[in-house]
């Protein structure tokens, strides 16, 4: 079964609550928190303070996406906010496997996440201690961007690594997902679907979701 993480970033912040209960209502599997910093992204968003708000909201597992330098600094403030999945950029990790047990050890699943250009042989020394590789499929930092297409073939090499050291890994995919990419993931091996425009920017979410599911 397909899992779905409808990312809050396109979401009304003025009613951010809300709108994670509709799409938990709706069918959403994961909550996707798009959390940048302004420096390994060009973007400004979410820090452990809106996690910590948003944790009673919903049952949900919350699912964090770091896009930041240095996450070591915020692992544990994100971890004590209530996270439930942390996932960090193998470009902002000089240290990924310190990390990863960093993550680990404050009983939080850890995942590595992979921009457009990014080779998967990144991953092959540390697939067997993680719980998920995330796969971005636009170059992070907006919504709303064009899914690229040349990432597709890494979902697939990543599921074969996964066959061979780690079957449980979940394989997450990020960016410009809608029904029609979706289904490309799907068939290459994605296993959790993150969307933001594809669910947000329509009135009905959970027709959004089953649509994504394929
Ligand atoms: C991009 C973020 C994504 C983004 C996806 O930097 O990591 O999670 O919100 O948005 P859509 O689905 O609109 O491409
Ligand atoms: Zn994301």
């Amino acid at each position: 079964m397909i899992k779905i993480a409808p990312s809050i970033l396109s979401a009304n912040f003025a009613k951010l609550g809300e709108e994670i209960k509709d799409v938990e209502r709706g069918g959403a599997d994961y909550i996707h928190v798009d959390v940048m910093d302004g420096h390994f992204v060009p973007n400004i968003t979410i820090g452990p303070l809106i996690v910590d708000a948003i944790r009673p909201v919903t049952k949900l597992p919350l699912d964090v996406h770091l896009m930041i330098e240095e996450p070591d600094r915020y692992v544990e403030a994100f971890a004590k906010a209530g996270a439930d999945y942390i996932t960090v950029h193998v470009e902002a990790c000089p240290h990924l496997h310190r990390t990863i047990q960093l993550i680990k050890s404050f009983g939080v699943k850890a995942g590595v996440v992979l921009n457009p250009a990014t080779p998967v042989s990144t991953i092959k020394h540390i697939i067997e201690d993680i719980d998920l590789v995330l796969l971005m499929t636009v170059n992070p930092g907006f919504g709303g961007q064009k899914f690229i297409h040349a990432v597709l073939p890494k979902i697939s090499e990543v599921k074969e690594m996964a066959n061979a050291l780690n079957p449980e890994l979940e394989i997450e995919v990020d960016g410009g997902v809608n029904e029609e990419t979706a289904k490309l993931c799907i068939e290459h091996g994605a296993t959790v679907l993150v969307a933001g425009s594809a669910i947000y920017n329509q009135s009905d979410r959970a027709l959004a979701i089953k649509k994504l599911r394929g």
